[in-house]
């Protein structure tokens, strides 16, 4: 039977009720500064299953766990120097570190799909800050889209995708980055670019002065990236100058389309609208074209969602 799916405020009556369903095993949609979540108790088995069938994903796929602050993130994993000065310098905020988990957790080991390391994130958005203040614990939580769909960057495109799968959305407008978060990763000492994200990896790279190595083979499971994802329900035809015949454009810079990610080039600017852009374009059908995106700062990330949006569908 499906569920009424309730529209939340940020207000502190609505956040200690979202607080409560989360208690309770629910699974509540909140907004982060990246994307919309789809948070539930990490802690609790059902709870997490539930976001695995609300959202029809893989079960091999781990989930990040967002928590209030870097005293409560530690309780959960071998903390590092590097860690350290990662966590420091940009949380909270659009980085998610993967680490290896302590013996002493208490998560649900579907929250790490059984892998001795867990993702951790600790959100900036005031909303997020505040809910998981309000539920202080730990909440795992996906991009609240269904598996395989754009990623929401407002509470209408969740309630699109899984409105009577979830218990409640938090509403609080748009996500500000727009894109996931950056995940590091560890091979022992060594930091490794897990997914390019929301943080520029030369942010990340200035910080820790070296040049971040990606994963070298299958040994380390990089994170979600099964080719087809993100996918709108049309084809979707990258680097293109114009469109063809009648497919919708997604316009950058100097190359204006039906809709544009940034008409003076911002990357930061194109970031935050790209989901939004993509589900707008999805919604009016037809093959999109889509015009180059550079490939530096947030370009990265930009154009490995596009790719994946472009990938043939499985
Ligand atoms: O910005 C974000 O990161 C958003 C917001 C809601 O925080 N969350 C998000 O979650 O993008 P999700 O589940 O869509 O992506 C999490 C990624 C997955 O690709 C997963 O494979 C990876 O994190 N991941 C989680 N745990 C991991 C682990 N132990 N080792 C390697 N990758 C991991
Ligand atoms: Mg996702």
């Amino acid at each position: 039977m499906p569920l009424l799916t309730e529209r939340l405020t940020p207000s502190a009556p609505d956040l200690k009720h979202a607080a409560d369903l989360l208690r309770h095993g629910a699974l509540v949609s909140f907004p982060t500064e990246t994307v919309y979540g789809l948070g539930a108790d990490a802690r609790q088995g059902e709870a997490v299953a539930g976001i695995y069938a609300a959202k029809g994903r893989p079960s091999f796929n781990p989930l990040i766990v967002h928590l209030g602050n870097t005293a409560s993130a530690q309780k959960y994993v071998e903390w590092s120097a590097t860690a350290e000065t990662l966590a420091r310098a940009f949380w909270p905020g659009p980085l998610t570190l993967v680490l290896p988990l302590r013996k002493d957790h208490d998560l649900s080991p579907l929250v790490t799909a059984g892998l001795s390391t867990v993702a951790l994130r600790v959100p900036a958005h005031p909303t997020a800050q505040a809910l998981l203040k309000q539920f202080a614990g730990p909440v795992a939580a996906p991009s609240a889209n269904p598996s395989g769909r754009i990623s929401p960057t407002t509470a209408n495109h969740v309630f699109a995708g899984l409105e009577g799968r979830i218990a409640a959305v938090v509403d609080d407008g748009h996500c500000t980055v727009g894109l996931e978060s950056t995940i590091i990763g560890f091979n022992g000492d060594k930091p490794l670019l897990l997914r390019a994200g929301g943080l520029p990896t030369e942010d990340i790279e200035a910080v820790l002065g070296i040049t971040l190595a990606h994963p070298q083979n299958d040994d380390i499971t990089a994170p979600g990236q099964l080719t087809s994802h993100y996918a709108p329900n049309g084809a979707v035809r990258l680097n293109a100058t114009a469109p063809r015949n009648d497919e919708l454009m997604l316009g950058f810079g100097d190359i204006a389309g039906t809709l544009t990610l940034s008409a003076n080039g911002n990357l930061t600017e194109a970031a935050a609208n790209l989901f939004g852009h993509l589900h707008e374009l999805d919604a009016m059908g037809g093959t999109i074209a889509v015009a180059p995106i550079p490939m530096h700062g947030l370009g990265l990330a930009i154009n490995d969602r596009l790719k994946r949006a472009a990938a043939p569908r499985s």
